[in-house]
């Protein structure tokens, strides 16, 4: 059976312009985003890898309708989201969420649990009192919180339960788009593992696709579907993550993961480790970003263009020397 396609970009960018230093000098601009074109299926985990500053939350943010594409096209369910009316935005929006990195940031601290939880149903509205509370009991019990714990101030909570509460707010609404910008990297490493397994529980109760960011790419390797390896706004890799793991094909994938020693395969070539850190995004070079740090570029790499060539099925990646 062919799977539903949830979410499309089609050549998606998006541009921070700068200041100008100067009254006569060009207008220059952050490409945190170039030229994007992914499938996010119905019910599937898309992670979404790469550096700090490689542009993912920029990405995820655009999937959301938070920031405005600069050229190109999100479509939800077929439709565009910058085209729709504001009542119909808010419609679109509320079978979107996130859950952020940082879940005391994204709380606020006046709130109790139930006012937290339930936040996004009042909004909605349509419900009665009594629905709102049990709604928000049955999302506590689902992410491992008691009934009497609704009552309390979030910031009673210690990191790893207020990113349950945030979970339980962000899924109230059984979402169909679930954006999980690195739901973890802010908590001790000690609950990791357990609200990774929770995330994933919750998604085959409930259903709903993750886009899942993540630094962490044996939690990507252990939790995804399909995943996009972004360089510098571009993607350099895409597709099926078990193909790209276990043969990843562009020499950015395969220096991330040979970083990681328990992912390195026994019988994998040896590959330079990256040195330095990923350029600044301010006008790049017209060809492959990854040029100056790659160890199988040549003199025309930082020049041409590369766009993703089929590798295998559901396989690609932006070289043309893989
Ligand atoms: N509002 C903004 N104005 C100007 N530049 C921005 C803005 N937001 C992001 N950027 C720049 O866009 C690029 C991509 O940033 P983004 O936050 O999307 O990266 P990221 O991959 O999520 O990084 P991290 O892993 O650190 O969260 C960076 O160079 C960042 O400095
Ligand atoms: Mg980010």
């Amino acid at each position: 059976m062919d799977k539903e396609i949830l979410l499309q970009t089609k050549h998606l960018s998006v541009h921070f312009p700068l200041k100008k230093e100067t009254l006569f000098q060009k207008r220059k601009c952050v490409q945190a985003v170039s030229d994007v074109s992914l499938t996010i299926y119905k019910g599937e985990t898309f992670g979404l890898v790469g550096e700090s500053g490689c542009g993912k939350s920029t990405l995820a943010d655009t999937t959301l309708g938070f920031l405005r594409p600069t050229s190109g096209e999100v479509l939800f369910c077929g439709e565009r989201l910058d085209k729709r009316n504001k009542t119909a935005f808010k419609v679109q929006r509320s079978r979107m969420q996130k859950i952020f990195q940082d879940p005391a940031s994204s709380l606020n601290p006046r709130f109790t649990v139930q006012d937290a939880v339930s936040e996004p149903l009042r909004i909605r509205g349509g419900i009665s009192r009594a629905q709102l509370s049990e709604k928000t009991v049955e999302m506590l019990r689902l992410v491992g919180l008691s009934e009497a714990d609704a009552t309390r101030y979030v910031t009673e909570f210690s990191g790893g339960q207020q990113q349950r509460i945030a979970i339980a707010r962000a899924l109230i609404l059984k979402p169909e788009y679930l954006v999980c910008d690195e739901p973890v990297s802010a908590l001790d490493v000690s609950v990791h593992a357990q609200i990774l397994n929770l995330l994933m529980d919750l998604q085959s109760q409930l259903g709903g696709a993750y886009l899942f960011i993540s630094h962490n790419l044996a939690a990507v390797r252990k939790l995804c579907d399909r995943v996009a390896i972004l360089y510098m706004g571009k993607v350099v890799e895409y597709g099926n993550a078990e193909k790209i793991f276990a043969a990843p094909a562009h020499p950015y994938t395969r220096a991330l993961i040979a970083a990681v020693p328990e992912m390195r395969a026994g019988n994998a070539p040896q590959v330079p480790v990256l040195h330095g850190d990923i350029a600044s995004p301010i006008d790049p070079p017209p060809g492959c970003r990854f040029a100056p740090r790659c160890p199988m570029a040549n003199g025309t790499c930082a020049q041409t263009p590369c766009d993703l060539q089929p590798i295998e099925p559901d396989h690609f990646a932006a070289c043309p020397y893989v």
